[in-house]
């Protein structure tokens, strides 16, 4: 079976591991009380934030370049074509979510905020436009998720095509 390159499965479980982090400290953000608190909380969810940015502009670099293995033998045309686009789907919302954040700190006085300390200049980001388009690309990008991770469960464990292994960071010789 071919695989994915070492270096493109590596970046796939960690931008997972990080996506999830993101997930994770966004909602303690959400609901994290006062300036202080929120604080605390930023540079974390910025600075994972902004390495699924890089981990998925080198991702789509090395597929460029290098290519990526041929779908799967036996696989129906259709479902090889819904694979690929939610894929693609996924690298955009992995770019759009992160630069949707850096729009956010950028553009409603937050990063002025964090910068002086100053809690009197804190925007009201429910106020603003991005910090909804932020939330609502974070729910689709769940949502794509779970599909993407229910077809690969299907093809595990009910076509039993092991196709785990294409992604695996242990290299098969078959
Ligand atoms: C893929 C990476 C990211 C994920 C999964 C993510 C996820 C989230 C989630 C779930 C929330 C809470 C949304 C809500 O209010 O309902 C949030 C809020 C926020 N995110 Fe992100 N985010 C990501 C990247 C970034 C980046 C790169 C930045 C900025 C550089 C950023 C800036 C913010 C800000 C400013 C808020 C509002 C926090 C507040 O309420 O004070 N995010 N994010």
């Amino acid at each position: 079976m071919k695989q994915y390159s070492k270096r493109i499965a590596a970046i796939h479980w960690l931008t997972l591991i990080l996506f999830i982090a993101a997930l994770y400290l966004g909602h303690e953000l959400d609901e994290a009380e006062g300036f202080t608190a929120k604080v605390a909380l930023y540079p974390y969810h910025f600075l994972i934030g902004d390495l699924i940015l890089i981990l998925t502009l080198i991702r789509t670099y090395f597929m460029r370049k290098y290519g990526k293995p041929a779908p799967l033998e036996g696989g129906k045309p259709i479902a090889n074509k819904v694979a690929t686009g939610l894929q693609h789907l996924l690298y955009v919302l992995l770019i759009a979510l992160p630069v949707s954040g850096m729009v956010m700190i950028n553009t409603t006085g937050l990063m002025e905020a964090v910068k002086a300390n100053d809690p009197s200049k804190m925007p009201d980001l429910e106020k603003f436009m991005v910090h909804e388009v932020h939330a609502a690309i974070v729910a689709i990008i769940v949502l794509t998720i779970a599909l993407h991770v229910a077809a690969a469960l299907f093809h595990q464990f009910i076509l039993k095509d092991n196709i785990i292994r294409r992604i695996a960071l242990k290299r098969f010789e078959d």
